[in-house]
């Protein structure tokens, strides 16, 4: 190695030297393992809120003779999708900012047969002792200019540990299968790659929005007429 050689790998190795002395291993360390764990306890809320489901799905089931649930889907929200929604909200990757700033790292869709199921619902999960109402957008009630119908709960729930109690955030959109039909195919549309979303194709989804709300309403007419010596459907 001549001297210039050895002079430009000298001034190589000091760059990596101070690119990794500005990254604080035992802190990225600590960082991890403190995520790690936030995200196992909203695991646990999960499980607690599918679990309420569940059960009140069972109980109408005895006394009804039918399901008011048709499905439930969960989700945690993505290492990455949290970081991006930090950075559009200016937030650090604290991770009690973390917790505190976002509702939606738990999440939960609670997928009905009937428009009433959704209301009911919500109604007797929002009852229990347990649950605290933090935020709730309906967008049933009042539906989103493109059409969108979905009733959005954000709710606190209680995880038991083994040495503390500890209250989750958890989001709960709940809405009909024609609904979800809608919502789910929208999201594909909008946001299917490398294709302009034209004026043109938001009017067609829109109309499409408002036929499957007349369709939950004649579902709606028949459940009625089904079930009609039982007043409480
Ligand atoms: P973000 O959580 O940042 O999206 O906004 P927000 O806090 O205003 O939440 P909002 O309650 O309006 O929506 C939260 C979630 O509902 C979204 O992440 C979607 O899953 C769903 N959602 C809301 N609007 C639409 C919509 O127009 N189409 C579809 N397909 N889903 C929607
Ligand atoms: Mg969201």
């Amino acid at each position: 190695m001549n001297k210039k050689e050895y002079k430009n790998e000298e001034i190589y190795r000091r760059r990596i030297e101070h690119l990794f002395e500005s990254v604080n291993l035992e802190k990225a360390r600590s960082w991890f393992e403190d995520f790690q764990q936030l995200m196992a306890y909203y695991r646990c809320a999960i499980m607690e809120i599918e679990t309420k489901f569940n059960v009140l799905n069972e109980e109408f089931s005895l006394e009804h003779d039918r399901n008011p649930i048709n499905g439930m889907k969960s989700r945690l929200k993505s290492p990455i999708s949290i970081k991006e929604k930090l950075d559009r909200k200016n937030l650090d990757t604290d991770i009690s900012t973390i917790e505190q700033e976002l509702n939606d790292i738990a999440g939960i869709r609670v997928i009905c047969s009937f428009p009433d199921d959704v209301y009911m619902l919500a109604d007797a999960l929002l009852k229990q002792d347990d649950i605290t109402l933090i935020e709730k957008k309906d967008y049933i009630k009042n539906p989103k200019p493109n059409g969108y119908r979905s009733l959005h709960l954000i709710v606190s729930v209680p995880i038991f540990l083994a040495k503390e109690k500890r209250n989750m955030k958890v989001e709960i959109q709940l809405r009909t299968i024609a609904q979800d039909f809608w919502a789910s195919l929208e999201h594909q549309l909008r946001y299917k790659k490398d294709t302009n979303f034209t004026d043109e194709m938001a009017n067609e989804l829109l109309y499409c929005a408002n036929l499957s709300a007349e369709l939950d309403e004649k579902m709606d007419t028949l459940r009625k007429h089904t079930f009609e010596n039982d007043h409480s459907l």
